[in-house]
């Protein structure tokens, strides 16, 4: 028998995350959404940001009333913006506890191909502004000696080398897996957590304009909004680092998204 231990008793997991702020960027879109519903119902302070003010309010509306949230237009590829978020949040609240970096684009193409303005929108919206807010936020978090930062990642990470037509996005979430594991190593002895969440191919408006997708495959928000819940619920002695959830193979095996390609030259090459 291990002796009572009080330490360990405070060390347990609590589902309750009443009087935490937490910024959510994306809070407008199909992950985003969900999480936002399922923090608020842990008591979570929320403020939530993305360009679509009306949609973050007829959220907010949605939610129970004696939530705390404050919505916040904010275009996360604008400096400004980004300060302005931060800035607010801690003259409304004093803090920020949790600082959850959702906000993101997709371009489906081969690489010759992709417009120009998807490149630079793919680097601004889901690398440049993860760094960005995370330096904005950790003075914050290192002068309270506590914070989590949770950046939503993506399990094309996990494919080596980058998926076809995805190249330009699968290689920013690459370079954004090796900046919260740095972060994190430099982060934790002040407190502050760090997180990468790897969803799998979700539905979500995101993957709506994507084309060859196989619907009855795809996961739902509620799994990745699950995931984020999971990793600030652990004791304050446990980081969960990374957490990947993927589409489970199931007996139909066409793929989520078939990212082998026939060589542009095969179908010559048969006849
Ligand atoms: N869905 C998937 O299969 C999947 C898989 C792996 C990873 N992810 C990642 O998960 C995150 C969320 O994706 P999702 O599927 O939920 O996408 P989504 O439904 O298309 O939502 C995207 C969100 O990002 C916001 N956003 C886009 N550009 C912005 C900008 N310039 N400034 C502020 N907000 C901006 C949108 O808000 P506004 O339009 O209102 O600004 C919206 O709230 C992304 O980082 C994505 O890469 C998704």
């Amino acid at each position: 028998m291990f002796p009572k231990n009080n330490f360990i008793e405070k060390e347990c997991v609590m589902a309750n995350l009443e009087g935490k702020v937490c910024i959510v960027t994306g809070a407008s879109g199909g992950i985003g959404k969900v999480l936002v519903e399922k923090l608020s119902s842990l008591g979570a302070t929320l403020v939530l940001a993305a360009r679509r003010l009306e949609v973050l309010e007829e959220l907010k509306e949605a939610l129970p009333k004696k939530s705390k949230v404050l919505c916040m237009k904010c275009d996360v590829t604008k400096q400004e913006d980004l300060e302005n978020l931060v800035n607010y949040t801690l003259k409304t609240y004093k803090k920020i506890d949790v600082l959850i970096n959702g906000a993101g684009v997709s371009s489906q193409h081969p690489f010759w191909e992709q417009p120009l303005e998807d490149i630079g929108k793919i680097m601004s919206t889901n690398y440049y502004s993860y760094v960005m807010l995370s330096r904005l936020v950790v003075g914050p978090m290192k002068k309270a000696n506590d914070g989590h930062i949770i950046n939503i990642t993506s399990g094309s990470v996990m494919v080596d080398p980058p998926p076809r037509n995805f190249i330009v996005y699968t290689s920013l979430k690459v370079a954004l897996r090796a900046f919260a594991k740095g972060l994190f190593w430099e982060m934790r002895d002040f407190g502050i957590k760090v997180t990468s969440i790897f969803p799998g191919v979700t539905r979500t408006p995101l993957t709506g304009k994507l084309k060859n997708i196989c619907e009855e495959r795809l996961m739902e928000p509620e799994a990745v909004a699950d995931t984020v819940v999971f990793a600030l619920t652990q004791g304050q002695t446990a980081c969960p680092l990374e957490l990947a959830v993927i589409n489970q193979q199931t007996p139909w095996t066409k793929p989520v998204i078939p990212f082998k390609q026939e060589h542009p030259e095969e179908s010559k090459i048969k006849k």
